[in-house]
Formats: C-alpha cells, structure tokens, sequence
C-alpha cells in the first residue's frame, strides 16, 4: 500500500466530517523546499470550518514521521517536505508499497492485427501502451490477461479467398509475401468491381455458415499470417496469453441477436437490427443484408470474455479514430445488460512522418514494423558498431518503445530516428545509458553496496535531488495506473537518469576522500538502479549490460 496513505486516510476523515466526502489529491510541489503539495483546501478557505480543519490537518500531518517539515499557506495550500531518513529505510521495499489492497482481474485488448496485412506502425502505439499497461496493472497486484483479438473473420477474409479463386492463384504455394500483396487488391477490386463484389459476398456467406471447404482456405491463410505476426512479435519483444480471434465469438451471434429481440433492446429497422438505446447517430447492430459488423462482434467477444473468466476491467488499446465504435460499444454493454464490468477504451493518437503525415512507406502503405525495427537497428549500429547483436536488439526495442511511451498517449507524434537514438537527448539510449553507468561505478567500487547505510547529514545538493527524485516512485506509478498512462513513468525514468548523471559527472565519486560521502553516493547509486530497472520494467524496456 502506498506509504503515504495512511496520512491522506487521516485527512479525508477530517475532511469527510467537516465539508463532505473529497479525496485528497497529493500533487508534486512546485516549491524547491517541499516535496508535495495538497491544494484540496484552497477552495473551502472562506468555509466557517476552515480554521478547526486547519488546526485538525497539522495535528494530523504533525504526528506523521514520514514528515519533517510542513506549512499551511495563507491560502490553505499544505506543503510538504518528506523525512528522508524515514523514507530512505524503505527504498528497498518499493515492490511492496505499490500494490493495490483490492487486486482485479483485468483484460487488456491490444495489439489487434488482422489476416491477411503485416503488423505496421499504425500497431505501434497499441503493443507498446498495453504491454506497459500490462506490466503496470501486473506490479499493482493485479490479475491480468491479455487478448491480441486477430482480425480473422468477415468481409476481408472472403475478398482475399475470392481473389485467390479468381486469380486460379494455387492455395498451396501462397506464402506471407503474396498474401501481403493479395489483400489490397482484392480490396479494390471489391469496391470497383460488382462481379467480383458478389462472389465476395457469397463467401462470405459461406464463410458464416461454416461450409468445410471455404473453412479449409481461411485455416490456411490464418496459419501464414499468425506465423509471419508471431516472428515480428518475437523480434519486437511482446507475447500474450491469448490468441482469440474475431472468428471464435461468430457462432454466439445468432443466439445474442434473438435474446436481444426477445428483450426488446434491439428492433428490425428495413432489415437491419438497430439498437432501442437513443442515441445520435442510432446503434446499429448488424447490416440489413443480416451481416455482421465490427460492433456485433465486439458484443460477442465480450459475452463470451465473461463466459471463460471472470473479468472485472476490459481495456481496449486502441487507435483514437475508433473512439466512435467504443463509445456505442460501451453504451451498449451498459443497456443491454451484458454484466457490470467496467469497459474503457484507451485511445491514442497517430504516428507521422517528419512532415506530420501519417507514417507511409514509398509506395504509400503504413510501414511494416519489421521494416522499421531495421532501420532502427541499422541506425543504432551505424552509431555505435561495436555492440554485440544481442545488445544492439535490446535497444533498437528500446527506441521503439521509449520513444513511443514519453508521449502522452493521446497526442500524436513525429517519428524522427535521428532524435530518438541521441544519447543525450531525451531517448531510450540515454536512459540505458544513465543505468549502465551506474552498474558500472558500483562494479569498480568493489564495496558491497547492500551494507551502506545513508548517512543524511553528509549528503550534498546532487544527492539530496536524487533522492527528492527517488521519493516521488510511488506516486508517478499511482498517476499512470490511474489514468492508464505510461508516459508519466517513462517521463520519471528520464528525470531521475538526469538527477543520477548530475551527481555522476559532478565529481570522480571513487576518488572522493571522504569515506562517507563516498559510500552515500555508492548507496544512492544502488537504490537509482533498482529504480531505474524497475521503470525499465513498467516500461516493457530491458536493460542492456553494456554500451
Ligand atoms: N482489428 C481491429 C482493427 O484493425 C482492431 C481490433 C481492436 N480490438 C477490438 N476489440 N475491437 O481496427
């Protein structure tokens, strides 16, 4: 549990008493002298209360040892400076102190590659926000899964097949490559063309009701693309624990579709079932030829998620362009009753180019991520030759994603390699870099650094910001899990990898005479190294061993 929490426990109570029920939000001070501020108070200073609620918070914040210093302002902010002695006692125990007292188990829906295409960058965001996110809910305690949900069933499918057909193309010589080049052709040919428009359509009715020799085709296909995704997975450091796919919740439609009727939530409207929810625009649940839309499936999915495991909290990280089909999703998995789950969509923005268009290759489709795990692993071998092929796979993973999680995730971004493996820029490498260091220095010290303890008299301007910096762990971890936010760690992670180099590079810390200032920078060295690797982990970053 939070170390903090049973003073803001304490605090909510007087507040509970006194104004009403408020949760106390501890932020980051922005004075130099305090480490955190509350400003819960500042609304209520003309309250006839505020005087008794001021006495009763310093009482309160008085009797708290983690606490060495504290002021209520004129304007009732409360400021306050942690004890580090206190504090520091518990550096080592961080793993503990961020675990949630009510664990859940949450479903996180990522990743989201369909048959037939390669994953691309426009898949970036999604794996790197919910493997962190993954992680995240994973270190609070939580009990988490995740699902890759394929794209393997529908409309796409029976245009790739009928193509093939088409083409008199031989199923059995078809690998990756062609598959990759077949999808966007059939997709034309199926808006241009009505002949081949209603051959797709057969088969995809076909395709519905199972018919054995259309299934043998699409098992076939499924196999060439999960294989292909897999392998880029792999080099791109993801897995998950489940493979489900749109294809698996199809057989639970038509029965959803009739209890639906029979309720009374969704009615015939010229062919189509739409929703009874009233809503602007009206929620359509299938097409008025019967077929299914991306929306039917998702219910599905969840009714049969709810069948096969009990989940508290579905997560979908997905592209914001789809926030439309979340919401209506949502909105229906309310109304029609389908459990009292929570269902949130995690959006994101885009990733463009250095002109700010969304990122294409030359011939105008979204970039492979196998393609630009290449070109990133050519950069960083360009920069630094020497490194084994092992360390130089760990970073190109680390641009990828660092790069990536430092943006908040609702804003979109400019890919740009160059500045992404600067080592002294804001990137993945100097983080890397700040660690390997700091393994390093505690190597050539020969001292075990587990049997130091801090001497807090002795410690410097550089140590002392270092450990200001080491304090607010726990409460950049909360803000992230919060709000599902990875970038408020990856932005910590760079802010403690500066504090450690500006203590570093200050002075030659082996040579310093001082035994004790010595072996404090030693041990806050150590506790920067268990934090730093910690975040890494948050993150979806492995360090590296060497630079
Ligand atoms: N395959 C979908 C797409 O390419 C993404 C799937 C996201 N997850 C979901 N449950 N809808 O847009």
């Amino acid at each position: 549990m939070y170390k903090l929490s049973n003073l803001i426990n304490d605090l909510e109570n007087v507040l509970q008493k006194t104004v009403g029920i408020e949760p106390i939000s501890l932020r980051i001070s922005n004075n130099p002298n305090f480490d955190f501020q509350i400003n819960n108070l500042v609304k209520f200073q003309n309250h006839k209360d505020i005087k008794n609620i001021e006495n009763l918070f310093s009482e309160i914040i008085n009797n708290e040892i983690l606490i060495k210093n504290f002021e209520i302002t004129d304007t009732y902010f409360v400021n306050l400076e942690i004890d580090i002695d206190q504090f520091s006692n518990s550096f080592n125990k961080i793993k503990k102190y961020i675990k949630v007292q009510h664990p859940e188990t949450v479903l996180l829906d990522y990743g989201g590659p369909n048959i037939g295409k390669p994953l691309h960058v426009g898949h970036l965001r999604s794996l790197n926000i919910g493997r962190s996110l993954y992680l995240i809910y994973e270190l609070a305690g939580h009990n988490v899964l995740s699902d890759i949900h394929m794209g393997d069933w529908g409309m796409p499918i029976a245009q790739i097949i009928t193509y093939i057909e088409e083409k008199k193309i031989n199923f059995e010589s078809i690998d990756i490559e062609d598959l990759e080049k077949i999808y966007p052709k059939a997709s034309k040919l199926y808006s241009e063309d009505n002949k081949f428009n209603d051959l797709a359509q057969a088969n995809n009715k076909r395709l519905n009701e199972n018919d054995p020799k259309i299934l043998k085709k699409w098992r076939k296909l499924k196999k060439i693309s999960t294989k292909s995704i897999k392998e880029t997975l792999e080099t791109l450091n993801h897995n998950f624990d489940l493979w489900m796919g749109e294809s698996d919740v199809n057989y639970l439609i038509p029965g959803m579709i009739q209890k639906l009727e029979s309720e009374g939530k969704i009615s015939l409207d010229d062919g189509a079932y739409v929703s009874n929810f009233v809503s602007d625009p009206k929620i359509l649940i299938t097409k008025s030829d019967g077929s299914y839309l991306y929306l039917t499936t998702d219910l599905a999915t969840v009714l049969n998620r709810i069948k096969l495991n009990k989940i508290d909290k579905t997560l979908y990280i997905v592209d914001k362009r789809q926030n439309l089909h979340f919401e209506q999703l949502i909105k229906s998995l309310n109304y029609f009753g389908f459990g009292d789950e929570e269902y949130r969509h995690i959006a994101f923005g885009t990733i463009n180019d250095l002109n700010g268009n969304p990122y294409k290759t030359r011939e105008g489709d979204a970039k492979k991520l196998i393609d630009l795990f290449k070109e990133t692993s050519l950069q960083i071998e360009k920069i630094n030759s020497d490194l084994d092929s092992e360390t130089n796979k760990i970073l190109t993973n680390t641009v990828l994603t660092f790069s990536d999680l430092k943006t908040n995730r609702m804003t979109d971004y400019k890919f740009d390699l160059n500045k992404f493996t600067n080592i002294s820029g804001k990137t993945g490498i100097y983080v890397q870099y700040a660690l390997v260091r700091a393994k390093k220095l505690l190597k050539s010290s020969s001292i075990n650094s587990s049997n130091i303890n801090l001497k807090v008299s002795d410690l410097d301007e550089n140590d002392l910001n270092l450990i200001r910096g080491l304090i607010k762990f726990e409460y950049y971890f909360n803000l992230a899990l919060k709000n599902n936010e990875p970038h408020h760690l990856a932005d910590y992670l760079y802010e403690l990898s500066n504090l450690f180099n500006t203590m570093y590079q200050n002075e030659n810390i082996l040579e310093n005479k001082e035994e004790s200032i010595k072996l404090n920078k030693l041990k806050i060295s150590e506790h920067f190294i268990s934090y730093s690797t910690l975040l890494m982990e948050c993150l979806g970053l492995e360090p590296v061993e060497k630079m």
